[in-house]
């Protein structure tokens, strides 16, 4: 044949035309000029028995005879064009097989199909009929349940009718058979690599399974409880729970498969996994204030729910993890750098609680408390009530009430009751003496008492004469002219040494005669040339602590003003209010009189008198002329009776 395919036969004929006797043929092989004669071959024919790539080429032949002519033509030339045979390779899966495994072999020709192959290994001609375990189909040859004794060299071949008949013999693979492995079981938390059994999970934890075989190609079968159930699950690599939960619990095996039907490895040794529910912190603040001041003191309480033994250890937050690890964090005093919110959690080991819920503390400065007085004007028999404020959002406080008693240059504050008020009013009744003057209140709360700032003193005044300290006024009337002068005169029973003047206007409270301008005389203070700032109230302090009757004194820079009394003037009386012009001394003019705003008498003389005043009378009079409006002065009215025990008649 030509071409040939390597290991075929091929056979060359040289035939000469003629009668003569040919004794031999000679046979070339390629060069022309330089005749490679292959003097070996004498015959017709020349036979290649196993052909080889390197006899590929151009071949010729020429015929030789003992007589004339001695030789013929040199006969045309042949090529033999020599082929490879199709190359054959082997695979084998797995490669390095357990025993008992499926193992297949592959025998792969490049090109055409229509092969059979025949199968070797070092120990046999015929690999196949080894034993019943071995069996065949087109390309692939099967072992199933490989042993120890199918170890060795294999290799096949294919083979068919057609030309070229065989393949080259393939590639040799080696089967190594080892022992059934066993599947390695490890347990991670949270990315730690664990000693199973010891730890205990929380709920919440991210817990894998890790399951390898020395090899490659494995699913991984997982079983809970019992070895031989159904597995739970099957995976690619691991068995993860994220996140764990207490139902997750339990003994676990995994064990490898690969191959169809799998072969599987031995179990693994089991592995516990024991959850347990993770603690709950709950943080609480004593005391609960929402609001709570520079310098009290306040204790934030960590409590782990299910935290079972006792050793744990606390981590506190605020803005940061703060250095504290006790389940209880006092703060004392509190500072502003306090302000902020604050959470907590245990800590055991490896294991940790939830965060806590978080508490606020919200840190202010000391508090200065309000006072206010109701009424500022004491009227015989009525109680008064005082009230302390401190800021709405804060509580639990106990307010305290003082008085503000005189004494040589500055004040006491004297306990109005030891113990304080739980509420934020304080009555001060009749029933008890109450005295005029000032008053302050400050509060309290917390164990260790936490007190606000005293609030501003306020003033309780009475204008009532007699007292046992007086004050006088002259002129004997409530409304002077600016740049006028004023005399005000403090009596006291028996002695008439040891006052102070006091004053108070919009602008604070204001002691001494000489501050105001005054000069001393003896128990009375001049005041030569009054000014608008002079009004307010006045009165005189004792140094032994008694506070005089209070007089409400304007000062205008108008033209007119009205005569009204000082001091409240009793039922009965008859009282004259006069409408005054700053220039017009006489009196002489006309006026109109109004009794809170409503127009009482018109184009009087000048004045105006209630021959009888009765209790009806009180109220806030003033006066307007042609020379303008003066101020308004409130006219005071007492019952003829006085009041006895808080009962007015
Ligand atoms: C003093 O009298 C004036 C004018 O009547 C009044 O506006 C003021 O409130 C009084 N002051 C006090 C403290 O009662």
């Amino acid at each position: 044949p030509n071409p040939v395919f390597t290991g075929e036969k091929v056979t060359l004929t040289c035939s000469v035309q003629s009668d003569s006797d040919w004794t031999r043929y000679d046979w070339y092989k390629d060069n022309t000029f330089n005749h490679n004669r292959l003097s070996q071959y004498n015959r017709t024919t020349l036979t290649i028995n196993s052909v080889k790539e390197s006899e590929k080429g151009l071949y010729w032949c020429q015929g030789i005879s003992n007589s004339r002519p001695t030789s013929s033509s040199i006969s045309n030339q042949v090529t033999i064009s020599v082929k490879a045979l199709p190359n054959s390779t082997l695979s084998v899966e797995p490669t390095s097989p357990y025993t008992g495994e499926k193992v297949t072999l592959t025998c792969s020709v490049g090109s055409d199909s229509d092969w059979r192959y025949k199968w070797y290994n070092n120990r046999s001609i015929n690999a196949v009929n080894q034993s019943d375990r071995h069996s065949t189909t087109g390309d692939t040859l099967i072992i199933s349940r490989v042993e120890e004794s199918d170890q060795g060299l294999y290799w096949c071949q294919g083979e068919r009718d057609s030309r070229p008949t065989s393949t080259s013999i393939s590639n040799q693979v080696n089967i190594t058979v080892k022992a059934k492995p066993k599947s390695m079981l490890a347990l991670t938390m949270n990315d730690d690599k664990v000693s199973s059994d010891k730890e205990d999970i929380l709920t919440g934890d991210r817990v894998t399974l890790t399951c390898t075989v020395e090899s490659s190609g494995w699913r991984f079968y997982w079983y809970r409880d019992r070895p031989d159930s159904p597995p739970v699950t099957i995976t690619e690599s691991t068995y993860t729970f994220n996140p764990v939960s207490v139902s997750d619990g339990g003994q676990y095996w995994c064990r490898g498969g690969r191959g169809e039907p799998p072969y599987y490895t031995l179990n693994s040794d089991p592995v516990r996994i024991t959850v347990t529910e993770r603690p709950v912190a709950v943080l609480t603040i004593q005391p609960n204030w929402t609001q709570i001041f520079i310098g009290e003191t306040v204790t934030l309480r960590c409590v782990l729910l299910g935290g079972g033994d006792t050793d744990w250890q606390y981590e506190w937050f605020h803005y940061q993890n703060i250095s504290q690890t006790e389940p209880e964090y006092r703060i004392s005093p509190v500072r502003t750098s306090h302000n902020g919110s604050y959470r907590c959690k245990g800590v055991k080991g490896r294991k940790t609680s939830n965060h806590s819920n978080v508490v606020q503390l919200t840190v202010s400065v000391k508090p200065k408390p309000v006072l206010s007085v109701s009424p500022q004007w004491l009227n015989p028999g009525d109680s008064v009530t005082l009230r302390c404020q401190v800021k709405e959002t804060s509580t639990d406080w106990r307010f305290f009430w003082y008085r503000n008693v005189p004494s040589d240059r500055s004040y006491t504050f004297k306990h109005l009751s030891d113990d304080g008020t739980t509420e934020q009013y304080y009555t001060l009744s009749p029933a008890g003496r109450i005295h005029t003057g000032g008053y302050v209140c400050r509060a309290g709360r917390g164990n260790s008492f936490y007190y606000t700032d005293y609030s501003a003193p306020q003033f309780l005044w009475s204008g009532d004469l007699p007292s046992a300290v007086s004050l006088t006024v002259n002129p004997n009337r409530t409304q002077h002219f600016t740049r006028t002068s004023v005399s005000l005169s403090c009596k006291k029973k028996g002695n008439s040494t040891g006052w102070r003047l006091m004053r108070y206007t919009d602008r604070g409270t204001e002691s001494g005669c000489v501050s105001y301008r005054g000069t001393i005389q003896g128990s009375t203070c001049n005041i030569r040339t009054t000014l608008i700032q002079d009004s307010g109230v006045y009165w005189c302090e004792s140094g032994s602590g008694e506070n005089s009757n209070a007089v409400n004194i304007t000062v205008t820079d108008g033209d007119v003003i009205l005569e009204s009394p000082v001091h409240p003037v009793t039922e009965g009386d008859t009282v004259t209010l006069v409408c005054k012009h700053r220039t017009n001394i006489s009196n002489i003019i006309k006026a109109d009189f109004y009794k809170d705003g409503v127009l009482i008498r018109n184009d009087t003389t000048g004045e105006m008198t209630i021959p009888v005043v009765s209790k009806s009378d009180e109220g806030f009079y003033k006066c307007t002329s042609n020379e303008g409006e003066s101020p308004g002065s409130w006219v005071t009215v007492r019952g003829e009776n006085s009041c006895v025990c808080g009962v007015c008649v």
